[in-house]
This record gives structure tokens, C-alpha cells and sequence, in this order.
């Protein structure tokens, strides 16, 4: 039989913790990084790859017949069991030291996200979360903001790679910033979706993020009271992940919709 949520969260977090004490070791300073003669991507590239073998590999250890579908890597295997993984969300932070970035790791039965970790490294914060079971930190179980109006809101936002994609984003930010308390754009989609759960911030929307990033930080934001999904209806989506507390979650979908923000310039 299968391990419980609560089972498959403990297996990814201490997971997600290893690969985590890896990348803030192997992590080179800052100029370093900057200043060496292949692009400064590259170094990042090498340690995204280095952390998602490191994961695959813990994954097939423990857990031989699993699926696993990783930013790097691409999807491998099959079966009801199949986990996604972020070896590091914010790279643009990891490459600057900004201390704003995550590995994720989340894993689904039949489809279904059951557990969900996000290990905001530099921060030293790991957030678990099981279908049912809650989203904690430190212990303490996470509960989102309630009750907060748009107008009083705080609300996280990223944006995409391309420059088309930005311009609409920008376009869709003339609108909401004027609307809201203000808005972040801290870098790292999956830790966006886990200071929701935690009430750092009110409500979180964006265009364009990959499944990985936000598969583990989406059940982390639900099981602390949140909801997410896209606009009219639809279910979350790379076209847009739309999350905060019901109430806000309807007043920010009401304000994004006829922006039409899934359309790229
Ligand atoms: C990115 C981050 C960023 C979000 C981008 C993502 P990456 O992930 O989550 O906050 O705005 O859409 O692509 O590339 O650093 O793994």
C-alpha cells in the first residue's frame, strides 16, 4: 500500500533538505559568479542539474517504481505515483544571492498533489504541507490572511522570460497597482505561494509559471485556508495561478479577468 501524505511529505522534505544544504554550499559568492568567463548561467545551470540528480536519485533510492517530472530533466517513468520537482525556484536570486530562493518538491497520486515541501534555503525556512493535514512551518501550523479587501491588500507577482509576455504583464501591473496596498515581486514563485499560507503576503497572481514551480507551494497556500486557481472558473494553470483567501481570491479575479492577462504581446 501506498505511504500516507503525511508519509510522502516527511520523505520529501528531508529530501529537499539535503539537495538545499548542497546548492548553499556549492553556491559560489556573488562576483565569483559574475565575473567568470562563461556566462553566469552556466554555473547556475551546472548546480540546477547537480541538485535535481541529487534529488532523482534520493527519490529512486526510497521509491524505485515513482514517476518524476523535473524542471531539468524532463518527465521519467510512470505510475500512480509521480513527483515534481523544482531544484531551484529563483534562480535570477540564487545567481545574485538574493535570499529569496527554494527547492520544491511535490508529490502526486493519481494526479492529485498530496505533499508538498518548499525549502526557502537562505531563509533557512522549510514549509511541508499534506492533503489534509495542513501546511506548517517550524512547527507552527500555517493559517493565510482573512478578511483583508483589495484595496488593503499586498499582493505578490512574477514575471515571465520573454519580452513579449512582460509587456502585458506590465500592462496588467498599471492596474493592479493603483487597485491594491502595493505589490512584491520577490523572485521565487513557490516561496510567493508559501508566504501567502503564512500571511506575508495577502494574495498572489501570475502569468506563465511552470508546473514545478508552483505544484508544492500551491498545496502548501491551500492547506493554510487559501484558494487557487486561474480565471473564470478554470482550474490553475501555466495561463494563470490566481491564489489568496476566498473573498480576495474573487475580488482579485474580478479585477484581473477583463485585462485578459493570458494574451502574449
Ligand atoms: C521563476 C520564478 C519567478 C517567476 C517565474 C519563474 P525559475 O522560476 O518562480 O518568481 O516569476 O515565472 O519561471 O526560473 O527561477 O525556476
Amino acid at each position: 500500500s501506498l505511504p500516507t501524505p503525511e508519509e510522502f511529505a516527511a520523505l520529501a522534505e528531508e529530501i529537499a533538505r539535503e539537495a538545499g544544504a548542497m546548492l548553499l554550499e556549492k553556491r559560489p559568492a556573488r562576483p565569483q559568479v559574475l565575473l567568470t568567463k562563461s556566462s553566469p548561467t552556466d554555473v547556475v545551470t551546472a548546480l540546477d542539474r547537480a541538485a535535481e540528480e541529487l534529488i532523482r536519485d534520493r527519490i529512486k533510492a526510497a521509491r524505485p517504481g515513482d514517476a518524476i517530472l523535473g524542471e531539468e530533466g524532463g518527465a521519467t517513468g510512470e505510475g500512480a505515483v509521480r513527483w515534481v520537482v523544482d531544484p531551484i525556484d529563483g534562480t535570477v536570486n540564487f545567481l545574485y544571492g538574493l535570499p529569496e530562493w527554494s527547492v520544491s518538491i511535490a508529490v502526486e497520486v493519481e494526479g492529485r498533489i498530496v505533499a508538498g515541501v518548499v525549502n526557502v534555503v537562505p531563509r533557512g525556512e522549510v514549509f511541508t504541507a499534506s492533503l489534509g493535514g495542513g501546511a506548517w512551518l517550524a512547527g507552527e501550523r500555517l493559517r493565510c490572511n482573512t478578511g483583508v479587501p483589495l484595496s488593503q491588500a499586498l499582493i505578490g507577482t512574477g514575471f515571465g522570460y520573454q519580452a513579449g509576455r512582460r509587456k502585458v504583464q506590465a500592462e496588467v501591473l498599471t492596474h493592479v497597482l493603483p487597485a491594491v496596498r502595493d505589490v512584491r515581486r520577490a523572485g521565487s514563485a513557490a516561496s510567493d505561494l508559501c508566504s501567502v499560507a503564512a500571511g506575508r503576503l495577502d494574495g498572489y497572481y501570475e502569468r506563465g509559471p511552470n508546473y514545478w514551480d508552483y505544484a508544492a507551494g500551491g498545496l502548501v497556500a491551500t492547506e493554510a485556508g487559501a484558494r487557487i486557481g486561474g480565471l473564470h472558473g478554470r482550474p490553475y494553470s501555466p495561463e494563470m495561478t490566481l491564489c489568496a483567501a476566498p473573498g480576495l481570491f474573487e475580488e482579485l479575479h474580478d479585477l484581473l479577468a477583463p485585462l485578459n492577462p493570458e494574451r502574449d504581446a
